[in-house]
């Protein structure tokens, strides 16, 4: 029952730019974690399978986004493989963005052309839209992975690069680099929801908007919390369970609000009023999705706006939980 869809979803949305890449992309994205994750998404398991993923894809494609996030970590790298297999079936343009995780034992600048080419070889695509660093880990400074990642564009490898979990001040000192590269960054991927506002708190949307970087919102359901379906009384389970252990019962004030709202709109759920707060900031939603049901009630977060006055409301509700 999970996919038949009582969804209508917009017309082809309008685009952004990405970042100051030149890049066209639809405000609102498709994140591919679920793609192979056994620990956190319990992919394998029975709950969803390849063929609601390619789905999930063919729908969201079809209602006119876009941009496709992934990773090399994501599934071991079966989260590329499996993306990389609907977007060459769908053989239309879209943006692909992927990530290099610098692992502790990948030390030297070279190590990422090298896991860039086996991303590109999963993909089964020439060259990546876009190229992320991951995590900011140490020992390498993030200088050097922006020296490499300038290294990787200045070989045709990837179209755009950004960075991912970056600080207000790693996001600077990497925009530098790339800046006497003559490389704009066009993006920092970074945990943000009505649940975890930091990006708004610490300057670093502001800083976004300032350099024309790209606030890429990662977890903007925070992780199916917003949808509505967890409560106390139905928590999550699993890690998602252990992390999420807290906030449930605090979050359920914010939910009712989620729900009034979104009926002021004809009806909006929590998920698509939760994804419309996040584009209202101007940042870019990429939820994941496991099936057609939960993908096509995301598109729907598209094609109407919140008034100022109901993302105020729902920031205040928001500060509430702290
Ligand atoms: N850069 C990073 O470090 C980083 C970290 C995390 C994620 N990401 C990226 O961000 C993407 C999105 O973040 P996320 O996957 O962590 O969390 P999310 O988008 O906030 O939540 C996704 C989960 O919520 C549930 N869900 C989604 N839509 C739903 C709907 N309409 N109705 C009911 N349930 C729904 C599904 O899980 P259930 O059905 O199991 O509840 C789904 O797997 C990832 O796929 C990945 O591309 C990046």
């Amino acid at each position: 029952m999970e996919n038949e869809s009582t969804f209508t979803t917009p017309s082809v949305p309008e685009r952004i730019a990405l970042g100051k890449t030149g890049l066209q992309i639809s405000p609102l994205g498709l994140g591919t974690m679920q793609w192979g994750d056994r620990m956190f998404w319990d992919y394998g398991k029975g709950g969803y399978s390849d063929n609601d993923l390619r789905l999930v894809f063919e729908r969201t494609l079809q209602a006119g986004v876009n941009f496709f996030d992934s990773a090399e970590s994501y599934g071991n790298g079966r989260s590329e493989t499996l993306l990389g297999q609907s977007v060459r079936a769908a053989g239309q343009p879209v943006v692909v963005a992927s990530k290099y995780m610098p692992y502790p034992w990948r030390l030297r600048k070279a190590d990422l052309i090298q896991a860039l080419r086996r991303s590109l070889s999963r993909l089964g695509l020439p060259k990546l839209d876009l190229y992320q660093i991951h995590w900011p880990f140490p020992p390498r400074s993030v200088e050097t992975w922006a020296e490499a990642l300038a290294d990787a564009a200045q070989a045709g490898l990837v179209q755009a690069v950004g960075v991912s979990n970056y600080s207000p001040d790693q996001m600077q000192r990497s925009y530098d680099v790339l800046a006497r590269r003559g490389i704009p960054l066009a993006s920092n991927q970074v945990r943000f929801n009505l649940l975890s506002r930091g990006p708004e708190k610490n300057g670093l949307l502001q800083a976004c908007r300032e350099l024309g970087v790209t606030l890429i919102a990662y977890s903007p359901l925070s992780q199916g919390l917003l949808t509505g379906k967890y409560t106390p009384q139905n928590p999550m389970r699993g890690v998602r369970g252990i992390l999420t252990h807290g906030k449930l019962g605090p979050a359920q004030a914010l939910i009712g609000l989620l729900r009034e709202i979104g009926q002021a709109h004809g009806g909006k759920s929590p998920s698509q009023v939760a994804l419309n707060w996040v584009m209202a900031k101007g940042a870019l939603p990429i939820p994941g999705a496991k099936n057609l049901r939960q993908a096509e009630e995301n598109l729907g977060a598209l094609g109407w706006r919140l008034s100022e006055n109901e993302i105020a409301t729902l920031d205040a509700a928001s500060d509430k939980i702290g």
